[in-house]
């Protein structure tokens, strides 16, 4: 027997941990992310086949984020899936911010998913934070740029790269392009070992295009633990300067 695409496995995956939060009473997760982050990679742990962003390397970005200066305030995320890393995102920008974020703190995160989206939408719903985490349906690029036109995300202080890793330089450079990029932005990206995003490394260890009027970053590779216990790179590239 043929086996199954794994498109197909991430779907049912959603399914039963549709079911997995919502069969738990609501008060585990009313008004807390972390919570709920948590539960996503409890269940992820016991079912395998979750391609979620896992404790060990959510440590590398929340250290990140918890350095930076001034703090974080608008994050955009390129790869929500069930939105265990937007919960995340949103529980860190709270603990920066305090329970009630200032109305200028954001975070968008961007899925062509559209099963996705609605579970991640439910799920943001639940742990309260919705009128700050906002899931957008479609290929990032096409959000930022909508997002960007609408007067909505003028600077970005943290670009997470977590979809397919043919897109990640692409949409580097899309920031650039609409130059959201402040001095001391962050862009963490994910699996960048493996699969892997050997143009995505070439181009941030080169520190960009290196062209006239061009973002210099400065770029670390983060060895965690992998799903599988082997090692696996986030790779944190800071905007040292825009020229
Ligand atoms: C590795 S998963 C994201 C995991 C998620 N960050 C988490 O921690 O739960 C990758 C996701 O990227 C999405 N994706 C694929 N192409 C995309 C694009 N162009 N823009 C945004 N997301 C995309 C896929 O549909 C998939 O759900």
């Amino acid at each position: 027997m043929a086996a199954k695409p794994l498109s197909e496995i991430f779907a049912e995956r959603a399914v039963e941990l549709r079911k997995y939060i919502f069969d738990q009473p609501a008060s585990t997760f009313t008004n807390n992310p972390w919570a709920l982050a948590n539960a996503i990679e409890d269940f992820a742990n016991q079912v395998g086949h979750m391609m979620i962003f896992r404790k060990s390397k959510l440590d590398v970005a929340r250290e990140q984020l918890l350095a930076q200066q001034p703090a974080p305030r608008t994050i955009v995320e390129f790869g929500t899936f069930v939105g265990k890393s937007a919960l995340a995102w949103g529980a860190i920008l709270r603990d920066i911010h305090g329970e009630t974020v200032p109305e200028d703190v954001n975070i968008y995160t961007f899925d062509p998913d559209a099963q996705m989206v609605e579970l991640t939408r439910e799920f943001v719903k639940l742990a309260g934070v919705e009128d700050f985490v906002h899931v957008l349906q479609g290929p990032g690029a096409d959000s930022l740029r909508k997002l960007n036109a609408e007067g909505k995300v003028t600077t970005v202080d943290m670009a997470f790269f977590d979809h397919w890793e043919k897109f990640y330089v692409s949409d580097l450079k899309l920031i650039e392009e609409l130059k959201l990029w402040r001095v001391g932005s962050l862009a963490i990206a994910d699996n960048t070992d493996f699969p892997g995003a050997p143009d995505y490394l070439e181009y941030v260890r080169a520190g960009g295009s290196g062209e006239p009027e061009s973002v210099r970053y400065q770029t670390k590779s983060f060895e965690t633990t992998g799903k599988r216990g082997g090692p696996s790179i986030v790779e944190v590239s800071t905007v040292m300067a825009l020229e």
